[in-house]
């Protein structure tokens, strides 16, 4: 049902908005939960969610959220208020009406929850004059804002999860096990998984490949009494120029390339230079989907908490931001300035394992 909007705040309280834009992750639903709870029983706001990302602050589709509509939710994935990849600034018009509906609504100020793509959108609102407040989200973990994102600690446990078990299926068959993970430009969940589930070799869009080496490690390990080996590629990583052929990819309606399928071209010249029966698992949405973890439920509640203190202070134009351990707030522009890369020194320590 549409949110009748312009539902006015109680006196001396305010009227914040939420919404959760990009590929959806584990802890979004939690996030929502710590900012409807404080932001009601300790605050007195008045909070009004917005469906589907930004698409429902354009079309002015919210509903009002309450204690009781954020109940249960906690461990659940997903997110109760949908999401999308709209972006404002790419729409006729978009701004313009992001303003309007904040303005009918009586919104004081809008929440946030993103990833890169999403939040580096609300920056360029807060410029425009919009009272924004920046949750980080992803399971990619590729925000510079903050050490780390809620729904990455899911996203690695269960690609390490997947690791285990073609482990043991790679061991029976003397097979090499191509697993693909998500990771467009940056290889956290790669390079993570890779070295909690002790693959063999780890490929990730910060390090260009070359196949020759790749096949070096697998026939190292044949040569030394190992007869099965497990490659975990992130969906980005590249190889070295004009030594492999990546797929085609389509793109979706905003223009990005839908990855996938870079694990296949990978097994098949595998298999074809070292004659190792090779087989290909691509984990996909499986690894966005589900229940979150334990550490992404916490996260995502201490950044909701700090979320809805910091629009209680006025404090627009900040990200919620998890450093050495403690939640702090840093400005969203340059949270969003540039991506956060695997670093040189951690691929280090996973190359130690290769071969
Ligand atoms: O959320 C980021 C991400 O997980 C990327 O790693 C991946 O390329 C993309 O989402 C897939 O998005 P979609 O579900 O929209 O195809």
């Amino acid at each position: 049902m549409r949110h009748r909007l312009g539902l006015s705040a109680r006196r001396g309280m305010a009227k914040i908005g939420i919404l959760t834009g990009g590929g959806d992750c584990p802890g979004l639903n939690a996030a929502i939960r710590a900012i409807v709870r404080k932001g009601t029983e300790h605050y007195g706001h008045a909070l009004l969610g917005f469906r589907n990302g930004y698409q429902g602050v354009l079309d002015g589709n919210a509903l009002e959220l309450t204690p009781g509509s954020a109940r249960g939710i906690l461990h659940r994935g997903g997110t109760i208020l949908g999401t999308s990849r709209v972006n404002p600034f790419r729409v006729e018009g978009g701004v313009d009406l992001v303003k309007q509906t904040l303005r009918s609504s009586e919104i004081d100020g809008l929440i946030v929850i993103g990833g890169e793509g999403t939040l580096r959108c609300a920056a360029k609102l807060a410029t425009e004059g919009l009272n924004i407040v920046g949750v980080p989200k992803t399971i990619d973990n590729d925000l510079a804002g903050t050490d780390y994102t809620f729904g990455f600690d899911t996203a690695v446990q269960i690609a390490t999860d997947a690791i285990d078990r073609l482990h043991t299926t790679a061991e029976s068959h003397n097979r090499v096990m191509v697993l693909e993970v998500m990771g467009r430009h940056a290889g956290w969940i790669g390079l993570h998984s890779g070295l909690a589930g002790g693959a063999d070799v780890i490929l990730i869009p910060e390090h260009p490949f070359d196949i020759a080496d790749v096949c070096d490690h697998i026939e190292h390990r044949h040569a030394t009494g190992h007869f099965f080996s497990i490659v975990v590629v992130s969906e980005g990583a590249l190889p070295v120029a004009g030594t492999l052929d990546l797929p085609r990819y389509e793109r979706d309606e905003f223009g990005r390339e839908r990855l996938g399928g870079i694990s296949n071209v990978i097994a098949a010249e595998v298999e074809r230079r070292t004659g190792f029966e090779t087989r290909v698992t691509i984990l996909g949405h499986v690894q966005r989907g589900g229940t979150p973890t334990a550490y992404d439920r916490v996260l995502a509640t201490r950044y909701g908490v700090a979320a809805i203190d910091l629009a209680s202070k006025g404090q627009w134009g900040r990200m919620t931001s998890l450093r050495g351990g403690g939640i702090v707030d840093v400005p969203l522009d340059e949270a969003v300035s540039e991506l956060k890369k695997v670093p040189e020194d951690l691929y280090r320590v996973a190359e130690v394992f290769f071969g």
